[in-house]
């Protein structure tokens, strides 16, 4: 029988900032091809912070557990700072996962990652659009 802590059971119950977000700024998604588990992260950015953050996710009670630890480690933080938050840190602020659900953590920080990616390509675009069409 795999064993949780009190944290994973707590998340996984009650998961933090769990819906989907029309409005965001930039997502990213990943799939863990191994178990079929996936997760959408979706973030809003003010003035180069995490000001609002949500996903969707399909999984196990570690998916569930990490991707809502991972949204709340990342919210009010820089992008630099979202974009330090490692496995190891939603493994720790869980209070541990069992040695067969680690991979479970990989995925909210994925995620993220690629939300963050998705957020600087969309600025960057945004940037050589309205370039383009200041020097026509
Ligand atoms: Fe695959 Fe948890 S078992 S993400």
């Amino acid at each position: 029988m795999i064993m949780y802590s009190d944290i994973v059971i707590d998340h996984f119950m009650s998961p933090r900032n769990a819906h989907t977000m029309p409005d965001a700024d930039a997502e990213g998604s990943v799939g863990d091809p191994s178990c079929g588990d996936c997760l959408v992260i979706y973030i809003k950015v003010k003035d180069d912070r995490i000001h609002d953050i949500s996903y969707l996710v399909f999984g196990c009670c570690g998916a569930i557990a990490s991707s809502s630890m991972t949204s709340e480690l990342a919210k009010g933080k820089t992008l630099e700072e979202a974009l330090a938050i490692t496995e190891d840190d939603v493994v720790l602020a869980l209070g541990g996962l069992p040695e067969s659900k680690i991979h479970c953590s990989l995925m909210g920080v994925g995620a993220l990652r690629k939300a963050i990616g998705n957020y600087y390509e969309q600025a960057q675009r945004k940037e050589i659009i309205h370039e383009t069409s200041y020097t026509r």
